[in-house]
C-alpha cells in the first residue's frame, strides 16, 4: 500500500496535480472501497479536499440531469459506459481530450471518440453469473454456464439481478441480450427469467453480495465483482454465458459548468495514469484498467477466454434507446406477476 501511495503521488506530481488548493465534488459509481481509496490518496498527495458521493450508474445520470442548471458535481468516476454516453449526448459533460489518450487501449479511446470526447474509458469488465457453491451443492444443482441455465426450475426465486433504471450492470444485461438474441427473443427470455428472480436490487453489486452471504444461489453480475467476494473468502464461483456476453466500458466524465473545473481536470488526468489505476486492485476490484501501462493482476478476468459479443456501445448508450429499453422492461417484465 505504501508503495502504491508513492506511485500515485508520483503520478499526481507528473500531471501537475501537486500542492493544489480547493476542493472537488465527485460522484463515484464503483464500489465504496475503491472510491474511498482514491479519495484518501488524492487528498493526501495533493491537499485537495475530495467530496465523494457514491451512486449507481443510472442514479448518477439522474442526478446530473436534475443538477443540469446548477451543477454541484465536478467529475463522475466509474460506472458503466452507457449512461456516460447518454450524459454526453445530452450535453451534461465537458468535451476534453486527455494528454494520456494515446496510452489507453483502443476500446477506451473509442469510448472517448464515440462521445465526442465527453467521456473516456477507465476500465473494462465482462458480464456473467455469480453463484454460491455451497448452496448449489446443497440443492444438488449444476452451476449455471449459459443464459438458458438461469431458466431451470431449481432456480425458482434463486436468481437476483439489479433494476436497470438504477443499475448500469442490469442495463448492460438487457442490451447484451437484445444484441445476442434479437429484441423479441430477449424480452421473451427476460419474461421467463422473471419467474426465477427473487429480487431486483437497486445496486448492481447487491445480487453478488447476497450470493456471497448465502441469501440467494445465483446472481447476474460483472465477473470481476464475483472475484471481489471470492477474495474475501466467500464460497462463490463465476461463469460467463456459453452463448456469449457483453462487457461494460467503465467510464469517467467531467461535468459541464462545474465549479471546480480546473481541479477536476487534474484529477481526471491522474485517474488515467497507471499509478492511480493500480488502486482498483489495491481495493480488490478486478476490472481491466484502461491504461495499457497499468500492470494487470492475475485475477482480472481474461477477456481472450470469454465469448464476447461485439457490443454496440454508441447505439445502446444513446438516450432514446436506453430510455426505451428500460421503459419496455418495466412495462413488459417487471410488472408481471411471478
Ligand atoms: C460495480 C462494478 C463496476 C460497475 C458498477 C456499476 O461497482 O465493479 O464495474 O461499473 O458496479 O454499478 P451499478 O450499480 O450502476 O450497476
Amino acid at each position: 500500500m505504501n508503495k502504491l501511495i508513492a506511485a500515485a503521488a508520483l503520478a499526481a506530481l507528473s500531471v501537475g496535480a501537486s500542492a493544489q488548493q480547493g476542493q472537488i465534488n465527485i460522484i463515484c459509481s464503483v464500489q465504496a472501497d475503491w472510491c474511498n481509496m482514491m479519495s484518501t490518496v488524492y487528498a493526501r498527495t495533493t491537499g485537495v479536499k475530495v467530496n465523494m458521493s457514491m451512486k449507481g450508474s443510472g442514479e448518477a445520470l439522474a442526478q446530473l440531469i436534475a443538477e443540469r442548471d446548477n451543477p454541484k458535481t465536478d467529475l463522475w468516476f466509474g460506472g458503466t459506459g452507457d449512461p456516460h454516453l447518454q450524459a454526453a449526448e445530452q450535453g451534461l459533460t465537458l468535451e476534453y481530450k486527455s494528454a494520456l489518450l494515446p496510452q489507453l487501449y483502443p476500446w477506451a479511446r473509442k469510448q472517448a471518440a464515440d462521445s465526442g470526447f465527453r467521456t473516456v474509458g477507465v476500465y473494462l469488465g465482462p458480464l456473467g453469473f455469480g453463484f454460491n457453491k455451497e448452496l448449489l451443492a446443497k440443492k444438488k444443482a449444476r452451476a449455471p454456464a449459459a443464459w438458458a441455465d438461469l431458466l431451470r426450475p431449481e432456480f425458482k426465486g434463486e436468481v437476483q439481478m439489479a433494476n436497470p433504471a438504477s443499475s448500469g450492470t442490469a442495463y448492460t444485461m438487457i442490451a447484451t441480450l437484445v444484441q445476442l438474441m434479437g429484441e423479441d427473443k430477449a424480452f421473451d427470455y427476460m419474461k421467463a427469467l422473471h419467474k426465477n428472480i427473487g429480487a431486483y436490487t437497486r445496486s448492481g453489486t447487491a445480487p453478488v453480495k447476497a450470493v456471497a452471504r448465502g441469501e440467494t444461489a445465483v446472481s447476474i453480475s460483472f465477473v470481476h465483482d464475483v472475484t471481489t467476494e471470492a477474495t474475501q473468502g466467500f464460497p462463490v464461483g463465476s461463469a460467463t454465458p456459453a452463448e456469449g456476453t457483453g462487457a461494460e466500458i467503465g467510464s469517467m466524465s467531467l461535468i459541464k459548468g462545474a465549479r471546480n473545473a480546473e481541479t477536476a481536470k487534474k484529477f481526471y488526468e491522474w485517474a488515467l495514469t497507471p499509478g492511480a489505476q493500480q488502486f482498483g486492485v489495491a481495493a480488490r476490484q478486478f476490472q481491466l484498467p484502461s491504461n495499457a501501462g497499468t500492470p494487470v493482476d492475475a485475477r482480472v478476468p481474461n477477456i481472450k477466454s470469454i465469448k464476447l459479443i461485439n457490443y454496440d456501445y454508441a447505439k445502446y448508450g444513446a438516450s432514446a434507446e436506453r430510455r426505451r429499453l428500460i421503459a419496455k422492461w418495466e412495462r413488459e417484465v417487471n410488472s408481471l406477476p411471478k
